[in-house]
């Protein structure tokens, strides 16, 4: 009876677009699906239901937030919107791109980690859109997992990684992106993009129509300064070691063990290749299409860590595609030590 009363309470139950809405409006948490990942939601303008979201998450005060919106109107209500903004709004709004201008007063310094600027971006998932209509306020929302840990592509990982702290959390489906929103700093006078998502670099210089630079580490190394606020290299982490190797011909002729090491594939060829050696393998899409691969990538990470193994061994995706290098910049932290 007990046995059952505690799967009960544990198990993973969704609530609705207006339990949440609720939930936001009293200045609590809500966890929220989005095309990317799911977002970890409080008012942005109250403090207090911001300091929330920092604690659940073990967040460092020095990582400034996301705020989502509804549309460009809502930008310029917080933030100085540029020409350049505009064209991105215009172009990728609602969608998987976040702008970083310069901040209106009315931002609370708590959701900006006292800098001068503030993360604006419109989500295009209709659930997270609903909620955005029914609160009628911008939303702040960081990934919906616990600091530098794997971001959550279901409602299910959501619960997994809060338990019995998790907040309401509206199910959305899997998120059809499954990465992060491409992140573009507008605020300084050079356009840098300083994380990569979905929506690459060319997309953005031809939007633009200039050279955009890029500000964000493309190699492994723990020890090179960190370059933008929250940008810790470490990051999207599982529990298992991920080892990356730079591509699948390295990873063949690389000391390897069957029995210890688990296989991370991205495609079926190259996972029955392992197959046929009895190692344990998963493999993130079958004809390793990045989207695929993209959309598979953090629930596969999950997978893996539950095959209790001593690595996970993985290596880059080649296969060129407008998210690849936002693929490999997530594997390339996820093995960052
Ligand atoms: O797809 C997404 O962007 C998801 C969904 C929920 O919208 N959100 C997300 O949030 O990935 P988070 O907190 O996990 O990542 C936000 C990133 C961090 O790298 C942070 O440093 C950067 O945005 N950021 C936020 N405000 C910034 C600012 N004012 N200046 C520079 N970087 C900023
Ligand atoms: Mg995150």
């Amino acid at each position: 009876m007990l046995c059952k009363l505690l799967s009960f309470t544990n198990s993973f139950k969704p609530s609705s677009i207006e339990d949440c809405a609720s939930a936001l409006l009293k200045g609590d948490l809500a966890a929220l699906p989005t095309e990317t990942v799911y977002g970890l939601a409080s008012l942005a303008l109250d403090e207090d239901a911001v300091s929330k979201i920092f604690r659940l998450k073990g967040r460092p005060q020095t990582n400034p937030l996301i705020v989502h919106i509804k549309d460009s109107q809502m930008a310029s209500n917080l933030a100085f919107v540029t020409n350049y903004a505009c064209s991105i709004f215009e172009e990728f709004w609602p969608g998987p791109i976040t702008v970083i201008l310069k901040k209106r007063e009315c931002v609370p310094s708590s959701v900006c980690a006292d800098l001068d600027t503030v993360a604006v971006r419109s989500p295009s998932h209709s659930k997270f859109r609903e909620v955005l209509s029914l609160v009628n306020a911008p939303l702040a929302a960081p990934s919906a997992n616990k600091s530098n840990k794997v971001s959550p592509t279901t409602a299910e990982h959501v619960f997994n990684n809060f338990g019995r702290q998790s907040p309401p959390i509206l199910d959305g489906g899997p998120c059809s992106f499954g990465l992060e929103s491409t992140v573009l700093d507008l605020s300084g006078n050079s356009p840098a993009i300083l994380r990569p998502g979905p929506i690459n670099l060319t997309q953005i210089e031809n939007c633009l129509n200039t050279p955009i630079s890029i500000n964000y580490k493309t190699k492994s190394d723990a020890n090179s300064a960190q370059i933008s606020p929250g940008q810790f290299h470490k990051h999207y982490s599982p529990e298992t070691p991920l080892i990356l190797m730079d591509n699948f011909e390295e990873l063949k002729s690389s000391k390897l063990n069957s029995e210890s090491d688990l296989i991370l594939c991205m495609n079926s060829i190259d996972s029955n290749y392992f197959q046929s050696l009895n190692f344990s393998t998963l493999k993130l899409s079958n004809s390793g299409n990045p989207n695929e691969v993209a959309f598979n990538l953090y629930a596969s990470l999950i997978t893996a860590d539950s095959f209790k193994k001593n690595r996970i061994i993985t290596y880059k995706i080649h296969q060129m595609s407008e998210i690849s290098s936002a693929i490999n910049d997530r594997l390339t932290r996820s093995a960052s030590k």
